[in-house]
């Protein structure tokens, strides 16, 4: 039996940067912002928001919508590419936050194409009866590892959050293509801060701690991929493109999706796209893109998926699924917003972190610490 999608939840922080915001950093301009990549606008998470809290709030909601109990979940995924510490892993420390008894936690980093490993490594598991109930979290804060100084990166990044629950069900995952090309790698990556080039007063002072990319070739390496993948994901599915009702594609540009439409000869009315409200949000697009069309009733149980992205590494993927969970009797509330360039400020000149304490770990949880030194005697 498939694995099936029961349960999905998002979270984005409340600061909103506009691209008029983004005029006052760098020498840009709305006009070329909207036209180059469709974006208006994207969430910047506070000073008190993390990774792991937004992957938190995100993952309790998925759990409430599939009626599920924490303690139930004995796979969970973080998918990140800007995890709270190097160690340990993302997972680890949402699984503390969470409160998530002993559960297998691990991390996939795949870049933008994130969710899509996670959805695919997950499924698997709970396919082969290997997990029960399954958590896969895409969280990020790429706000924390972009250049508000450099005009080609800082315009596209966001932060938010998306989690699936997944189980057994009579439909589901159908199948997936994943592919990658690390002779790519250095077209998009973070110079410093790794163990090849550990921070120094120096790769600080260069900013070598941020996100670099050559952004057109990581365009035109992005449709291709994308195109290839879909098509192989469908044929795997036993499905022709024909039979795919909605496609919804990694949120990293807009004349990207729509280049990777017209490949597949989809019509953009089939195509899931909020990239203007929330801008590249790496592995927590795909999620928020599905959890916002679903709770629209723009998903709707019967439809056929397919998912598809792209990203740093370069890695890529696309799934194919049928949908089976119904929408929400009503859509969540829009949440009150306020601005985020004082944000983006302090985290250009680092004063946002002024007088934070850096302990490099939540505090220690010593009951569930205890009842597992407990349980290994
Ligand atoms: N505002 C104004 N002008 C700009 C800006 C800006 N923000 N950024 C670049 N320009 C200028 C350039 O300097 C260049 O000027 P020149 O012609 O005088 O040299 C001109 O605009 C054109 O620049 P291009 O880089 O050719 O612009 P392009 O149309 O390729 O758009 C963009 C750039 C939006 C970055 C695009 O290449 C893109 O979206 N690439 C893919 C990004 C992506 O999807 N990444 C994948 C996932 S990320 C992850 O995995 C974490």
């Amino acid at each position: 039996m498939p694995a099936e999608i029961v349960g999905l939840g998002t979270a984005v922080p409340p600061y909103v940067l506009t691209n008029a915001d983004l005029e006052q950093l760098v020498d840009t301009n709305d006009q070329w912002i909207t036209e180059r990549t469709g974006i208006k606008e994207r969430r910047i998470a506070g000073r008190d928001d993390s990774t792991g809290s937004l992957g938190r709030q995100a993952a309790e909601r998925a759990l409430a919508v599939a009626g599920v109990d924490a303690a139930d979940v004995d796979l969970l995924i973080v998918v990140t590419a800007s995890p709270d510490h190097p160690l340990p892993s993302a997972s680890c420390i949402l699984q503390l936050e969470l409160g998530l008894n002993r559960c297998a936690a691990m991390d996939v980093i795949a870049g933008c194409a994130g969710f899509v490993y996670g959805l695919a490594t997950a499924s698997q598991f709970v396919e082969s009866g290997a997990a029960e109930t399954a958590l896969v979290v895409g969280t990020e804060t790429l706000s924390r590892i972009t250049d508000y100084t450099d005009r080609t990166t800082c315009i596209l990044f966001g932060d938010g959050a998306g989690a699936a629950v997944l189980r057994r069900g009579e439909r589901g995952v159908r199948a997936f293509s994943l592919g990658s090309d690390g002779t790519r790698s250095r077209l998009l990556f973070t110079p410093a801060g790794g163990t090849r080039f550990p921070a120094t007063a120096q790769t600080v002072l260069d900013r070598r701690h941020y996100i670099v990319m050559e952004g057109k070739e990581v365009f035109k390496g992005a449709v291709t991929a994308m195109a290839a993948s879909s098509l192989e994901a469908i044929e795997r599915s036993g499905l022709v493109p024909e039979d795919i009702d909605l496609v919804v594609p990694h949120q990293a540009n807009q004349r990207i999706i729509e280049a990777t439409a017209r490949r597949l000869k989809v019509p953009m009315g089939n195509v899931v796209m909020n990239i203007a409200r929330y801008g590249n949000t790496s592995a927590a697009s795909i999620p928020i893109a599905i959890a916002e069309a679903w709770e629209q009733g723009q998903i709707r149980p019967g439809q056929r998926l397919l998912l598809t992205a792209f990203g740093a590494g370069l890695a890529w993927g696309s799934l194919v699924l049928d949908w089976t969970l119904e929408p929400p009797a009503m859509p969540s509330p829009e949440e009150p917003t306020s601005p985020a360039l004082p944000i983006v400020r302090g985290l250009i000149d680092g004063s946002l972190w002024a007088g934070m304490d850096m302990r490099p770990m939540p505090a220690r949880d010593s009951e569930v610490s205890d009842e597992i030194a407990e349980s290994a005697k």
